[in-house]
């Protein structure tokens, strides 16, 4: 059996990481006050805590993890900032079954998908919990002549973006990401 591969907290809360990404902008350019959220395969929060901050008390922000000492550190991040809006949970990512189906505004993948093998199974549950209308963005790291089975490969990329409508997408030689409207029917 393949495992995850888990990223140490230390790396994903590494402040160089803000001189390339900008959680606080990434929040404010996707979602609004109110909406529901799910940051699936969170972290340690890097991007969950500023979703929670923009979508306010009346929003709602699911985290999921499959990596427990990831989650330890958000929900004590997240209790230390008094944010109550996030739910989070230690699960696998293709298992999210305490998230309603077509109940959530925004979902984000951040290079989740490239930790797993089960890349059809986690995509399948983010199509399930997405509201109609709503969107998921979803983005993985590529790694050149790797053979790590976790990867995903440019045409199994190009094959997983073709059951939804893409609203934007980049596609670059180390990450690709994609904004994702599931088709209406
Ligand atoms: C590259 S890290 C990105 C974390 C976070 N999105 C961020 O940007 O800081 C990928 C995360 O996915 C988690 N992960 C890997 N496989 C998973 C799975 N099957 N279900 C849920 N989480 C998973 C890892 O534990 C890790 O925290």
């Amino acid at each position: 059996m393949i495992e995850d591969r888990h990223v140490p907290v230390f790396i994903l809360n590494n402040p160089l990481r803000r001189l390339t990404e900008s959680p606080e902008k990434f929040a404010r350019t996707y979602v609004s006050p109110g909406m529901v959220v799910a940051d699936v395969g969170c972290g340690a929060g890097y991007y969950t805590l500023p979703l929670a901050k923009v979508v306010g008390p009346q929003g709602l922000v699911f985290a999921v993890d499959s990596d427990e000492a990831a989650v330890r550190v958000l929900r004590e991040r997240a209790e230390k900032e008094g944010l109550k809006n996030v739910k989070a949970y230690v699960s696998p990512a293709e298992k999210l079954d305490f998230i309603p189906s077509a109940s959530v505004d925004f979902v984000l993948s951040k290079d989740l998908l490239c930790c797993t093998v089960k890349h059809k199974e986690v995509v399948r549950e983010l199509a399930r919990i997405v509201k109609p209308g709503g969107t998921i963005y979803i983005s993985v790291r590529s790694f050149p002549f790797s053979k790590d089975p976790r990867d995903v490969k440019k045409s199994e990329w190009r094959e997983l973006l073709s059951q939804f409508e893409v609203l934007r997408s980049k596609q670059g030689v180390t990450s690709s990401w994609a904004l994702l409207r599931p088709r209406s029917i």
